[in-house]
C-alpha cells in the first residue's frame, strides 16, 4: 500500500488566497491594509531566509510588511524599545521577533514584551494560557497548520487516538491542546518515553516534532494512520560547500509503505506555518477593525 501524499504547498497557497480575498474586502471597509512588523535580530542565514519568505507571503497577501533588521550586538533594552513601539503602532498588526536570538537577549523577556493581541506568533503566556483553557487568541503558526491539514485529510477528528511526539512550547505542546479541544485521545510522548515504537503503533493521527532525522520509521505505523511530519533536518555530505538534503523526523520511504496519509519534506507542513501567519495577521487586523470573516480561516 502507498500512503497519499498530503499537498502542504497546494494548502498553504489556497489558504493565502483565500485570506488576500479577505483582506482586500477589509482595505475597502477600513481603508487602511493589515500590517505585519517582522523583527530579525543577526544574521543568521537561515533566519534570514525564513523573514524574507515572511515578506514576501505578507506583500503577496495585500497586507504590509515592516522588517526591522537589527546588528547581532544588538542589547536587549534596544529591542524591548523596538518592540514597545511596535506595540503602540497603529498600523502593525502583528509583531514576529524571529527565533533564536543572540544570547546577550532573554527570548522570553521579549516574547513577554509583545501585546498579546497583536503576537500572532502565538508564543506569549498570556496566548499560551488562552489556548490552554479554550480562549480566542492566536495560535502558533506550526501547530495550526498540522491541525489544519489533519481536518482536510480525515474532516472530524473525535475519538481519534493522536501522538504528538515532541513537546517544544512551539509545537508539540500547544499542538496536544488543539488535537484535544477537536475531542482526541491525545498522548504527548518525548525522550524519555518507554517504547516509543509501541506508543507510536497506537496511534491513528502521528505527529513527529523531535527534530531527530527520519527517526520514526514504517514499522511503528498503525496501518492506514495520519502521519504528519514537522522536522526539517539537513543530512548528508558535511563537506563545506555541500548542501546536502532536508528530510524531516519520519523514514518517509517504509512510512508510505503503511500510513494512509503522509506530509512530505519539504513541501508539508513548512509552506502550511507561513500560510497561517498570514492568516493570523488578518485575523489580528479584523478583530482590532471589528470586521467580519468568514469561519474555516
Ligand atoms: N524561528 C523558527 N521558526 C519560528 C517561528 O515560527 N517564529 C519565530 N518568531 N521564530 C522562528
Amino acid at each position: 500500500m502507498s500512503a497519499r501524499r498530503i499537498d502542504g504547498k497546494a494548502a498553504a497557497l489556497d489558504l493565502r488566497q483565500r485570506v488576500a480575498g479577505e483582506v482586500a474586502k477589509l482595505r475597502s471597509a477600513s481603508g487602511r491594509a493589515p500590517g505585519l512588523a517582522v523583527v530579525l535580530v543577526g544574521e543568521d542565514p537561515a533566519s534570514a531566509v525564513y523573514v524574507r519568505a515572511k515578506g514576501k507571503a505578507t506583500i503577496e497577501a495585500g497586507m504590509e510588511s515592516f522588517e526591522h533588521q537589527l546588528p547581532a550586538d544588538t542589547p536587549e533594552a534596544d529591542l524591548l524599545d523596538l518592540v514597545d513601539r511596535l506595540n503602540a503602532d497603529p498600523a502593525v498588526d502583528g509583531i514576529l521577533v524571529q527565533l533564536p536570538l543572540p544570547p546577550q537577549i532573554d527570548a522570553n523577556k521579549v516574547i513577554t514584551r509583545i501585546d498579546p493581541d497583536k503576537d500572532v506568533d502565538g508564543f506569549n503566556p498570556v496566548n499560551a494560557g488562552r489556548l490552554a483553557i479554550g480562549l480566542h487568541g492566536f495560535v502558533p503558526c506550526t501547530p495550526l497548520g498540522c491541525l489544519k491539514m489533519l481536518r482536510a485529510e480525515l474532516g472530524d477528528l473525535s475519538g481519534r487516538s493522536a501522538v504528538v511526539i515532541g513537546r517544544s512550547n512551539i509545537v508539540g505542546k500547544p499542538l496536544a491542546l488543539l488535537l484535544l479541544s477537536d475531542n482526541c485521545t491525545v498522548t504527548i510522548a518525548h525522550s524519555r518515553t518507554r517504547d516509543l515504537p509501541a506508543v507510536v503503533r497506537r496511534a491513528d493521527i502521528v505527529v513527529a516534532a523531535v527534530g531527530r532525522a527520519e527517526m520514526v520509521k514504517g514499522d511503528w505505523i498503525k496501518p492506514g494512520a495520519c502521519v504528519i511530519d514537522v522536522g526539517i533536518n539537513r543530512v548528508g555530505p558535511v563537506e563545506p560547500g555541500a548542501k546536502g538534503r532536508l528530510v524531516g523526523d519520519v523514514d518517509f520511504a517504509s512510512a508510505s509503505e503503511v500510513a494512509g496519509a503522509i506530509t512530505p519534506v519539504p513541501g508539508g507542513v513548512g509552506p502550511m506555518t507561513i500560510a497561517c501567519l498570514i492568516r493570523n495577521t488578518f485575523v489580528s487586523a479584523a478583530r482590532r477593525e471589528d470586521f467580519r470573516y468568514g469561519k474555516d480561516l
